[in-house]
């Protein structure tokens, strides 16, 4: 059981990532206050934290070592922020996306932490020097942007501001490993970081492909997921590259050539243009309708088997 040497975190916002933040703090065992503006939304988060840890615990795939009864003890619910850091060794912003609401509440949390607590940001894009912009606590900010359901995906984008110190990062690095989190280095702030540059290639050229009539949006769908996404669970493209011939170097030598010869018919960043958008839609709204509970069905089964590929990956580490 977590004492406050051990640590404790304060959540900032407890909306969707919020509560997974509390969750996955819990389930390594750090006591968590979680705070937001309003008593409903605290109160909300509380009661969706325990349905999902219940549900979790039922199905065999709650984390850490407590029992979901334990870990839920743990985190508890704050109307105040200067409580809510109280003690802290580290605080988790996760208020909506909005550059001039997180400003305003680093610059708030810059007025009443000490030089040791890391004060990391959930951004999905803001940049770092951004966000942290003429902050005196500056070293210690650092962006941890997690990927939607952080329960289920563990890969967490660490971005430091220019100014953050080595140890910032090294702290937060074993911090999430703790939480058994898959932290990553960006070693330099930049558009999208790194996972959302990835996808955004990835769109970018599913929309060509669509646009120009070479391939319907289910099938290009299914190239990826009964095709290039089955490895990416395990190995990423550059190791792929590594074992698809007898190495990295044997790879270039044979593929760089066509690979060149491929990328160099890729078409312009998409205006995505509203018929286009209209034709994908038709499309998506087959397999899935865009009603709320269709929605919510679909989201659940994704996470299902989100957590099942996560189990599966525990069983295949390499020894
Ligand atoms: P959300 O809208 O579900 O939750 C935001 C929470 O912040 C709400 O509970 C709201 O009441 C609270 N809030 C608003 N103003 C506040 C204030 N002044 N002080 C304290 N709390 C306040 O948003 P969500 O999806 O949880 O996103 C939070 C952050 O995480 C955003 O920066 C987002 O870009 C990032 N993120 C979101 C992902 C997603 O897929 N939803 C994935 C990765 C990062």
């Amino acid at each position: 059981m977590a004492s406050a040497a051990a640590g404790e975190v304060a959540i900032i916002g407890s909306g969707l990532i919020g509560q997974s933040w509390a969750m996955l703090f819990a389930s390594g065992g750090f006591k968590v206050k979680l705070y937001d503006i309003g008593q409903q939304q605290v109160t909300n988060a509380l009661e969706k934290i325990r349905k999902e840890m219940k549900f979790l615990e039922q199905s065999g795939s709650l984390k850490g070592s407590l029992g979901a009864e334990e870990q839920l003890s743990l985190i508890s619910g704050c109307l105040n922020i200067q409580e809510a850091v109280e003690g802290a060794m580290h605080i988790q912003e996760c208020v909506p996306e909005n550059l001039e609401l997180k400003k305003k509440i680093f610059a708030q949390l810059d007025q009443i932490v000490d030089d040791k607590v890391v004060l990391s940001s959930s951004t999905s894009c803001l940049l770092p020097s951004k966000v942290f912009a003429g902050l005196a606590h500056v070293k210690q900010c650092i962006v941890a942007h997690p990927v939607n359901p952080p329960y289920y995906v563990p890969l967490v984008e660490l971005v430091p501001h220019p100014k953050t110190a080595p140890a910032t990062v090294d702290r937060t690095y074993a911090l999430m490993q703790k939480i058994g989190q898959s932290p990553v280095r960006v070693m330099k702030e930049i558009d999208g970081f790194v996972l959302n540059r990835l996808q955004y290639a990835v769109i970018s050229e599913a929309w060509r492909l669509v646009e120009e009539g070479i391939v319907s949006p289910s099938d290009l769908d299914l190239v990826m997921s009964d095709g290039l996404g089955m490895r990416y669970a395990f190995i990423g493209p550059l190791e792929t590259m590594h074992l698809n011939a007898e190495g990295m170097l044997s790879y270039c030598d044979r593929y760089s050539e066509g690979m060149q010869h491929v990328l160099k018919t890729f078409g312009p960043i998409p205006d995505f243009s509203r018929a286009t958008v209209e034709k994908v839609n038709q499309a998506m709204c087959v397999k899935v309708p865009n009603d709320p509970e269709h929605l919510a069905a679909r989201r659940q089964w994704r996470d299902e088997c989100l957590l099942r590929l996560a189990k599966l990956k525990r069983q295949m580490q390499p020894q």
